[in-house]
This record gives structure tokens, C-alpha cells and sequence, in this order.
């Protein structure tokens, strides 16, 4: 239920990961609030299960399949939201892959992988995002 002092109607909001846990969470939370959500995820098949969770609130949603690491496919991502809400008020990177091991262990690939999902791919969705936000 929306509540006046959290009301994110007419808002549009980015949740990466949207297809389980937190981002699944976060997302149907903005939703609840009011706001319209696009769902990143490699999961489409979960990403598409959260939006019609959503659109059945009365709210739209749109699920594209985008891997956070990816820099060209996180680019695309925001052209879609143009295309479809032509703005973007909320930015959830929630989709990450952290790396649990021990550091004299830990290969220095594995290293770069996490930096590129979580720090990267981060940097690049609210780069894109603030583009659009300071247009
Ligand atoms: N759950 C926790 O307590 C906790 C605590 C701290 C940090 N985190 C971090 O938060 C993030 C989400 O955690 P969660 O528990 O909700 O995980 P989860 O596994 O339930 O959900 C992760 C979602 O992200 C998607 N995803 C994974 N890699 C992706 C990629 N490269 N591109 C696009 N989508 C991708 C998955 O398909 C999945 O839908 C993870 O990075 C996790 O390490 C979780």
C-alpha cells in the first residue's frame, strides 16, 4: 500500500537482480510504493515472473535479460528504458556475484571478475542512469 510519505507514483525505477532475493524484494517494494519498474537480470524467466507480480499491482514493469558485467549490454539496457518510460528517477544494482574464499587462495581472474560485476558494472548503470537523469 502506498503511503504518503514514500509515494513513488509516476516514478521509474531500475532494479538489477530483479529475479530473486533482494532485487526481487526491492523491486516489488518500489512497486508497492508506486512506482513502475524495469527488472535486469540474467534470469528473464524470473525477471518475468516478478513483473506480472507487479503489472498485477497496477503498475507496468519491463523484464530484459542484461548481464551486469557486461558494459555494452548495461548501455543497451538504458536505451530500452528510454525507449519504453523515457526516464529514470531510481537506480537498484542489486545482481552481483561476490566471491567467498580465502585471499592467499583466491585466483587474481576471479579478483577481476568480481571488481568488473560489482564495481564496473555498477559505475557504468548510475553513469548511464545520471546521463539521463541530469537531460
Ligand atoms: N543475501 C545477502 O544476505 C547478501 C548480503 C550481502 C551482499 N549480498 C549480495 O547482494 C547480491 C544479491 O544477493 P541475493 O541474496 O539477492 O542473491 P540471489 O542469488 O537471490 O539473486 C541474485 C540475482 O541476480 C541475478 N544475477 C546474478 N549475476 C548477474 C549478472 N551478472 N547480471 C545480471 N543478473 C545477475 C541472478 O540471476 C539472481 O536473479 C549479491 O551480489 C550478493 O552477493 C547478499
Amino acid at each position: 500500500m502506498s503511503h504518503p510519505l514514500f509515494d513513488l507514483s509516476g516514478r521509474v525505477a531500475m532494479v538489477s537482480g530483479g529475479a530473486s532475493g533482494m532485487g526481487r524484494q526491492m523491486a516489488l517494494g518500489f512497486a508497492e510504493a508506486g512506482a513502475d519498474i524495469v527488472l535486469a537480470d540474467l534470469n528473464l524467466p524470473g525477471a518475468k515472473v516478478t513483473a506480472s507480480e507487479i503489472e498485477s499491482m497496477g503498475r507496468r514493469a519491463l523484464a530484459v535479460v542484461c548481464n551486469v558485467s557486461d558494459i555494452a549490454q548495461i548501455r543497451s539496457l538504458y536505451r530500452a528504458i528510454d525507449d519504453e518510460f523515457g526516464r529514470i528517477d531510481i537506480v537498484g544494482n542489486v545482481a552481483g556475484e561476490g566471491h567467498l574464499g580465502r585471499p592467499e587462495e583466491l585466483p587474481i581472474e576471479k579478483l577481476q571478475e568480481v571488481l568488473q560485476n560489482l564495481v564496473v558494472g555498477r559505475f557504468t548503470s548510475c553513469q548511464e542512469a545520471g546521463r539521463w537523469m541530469l537531460k
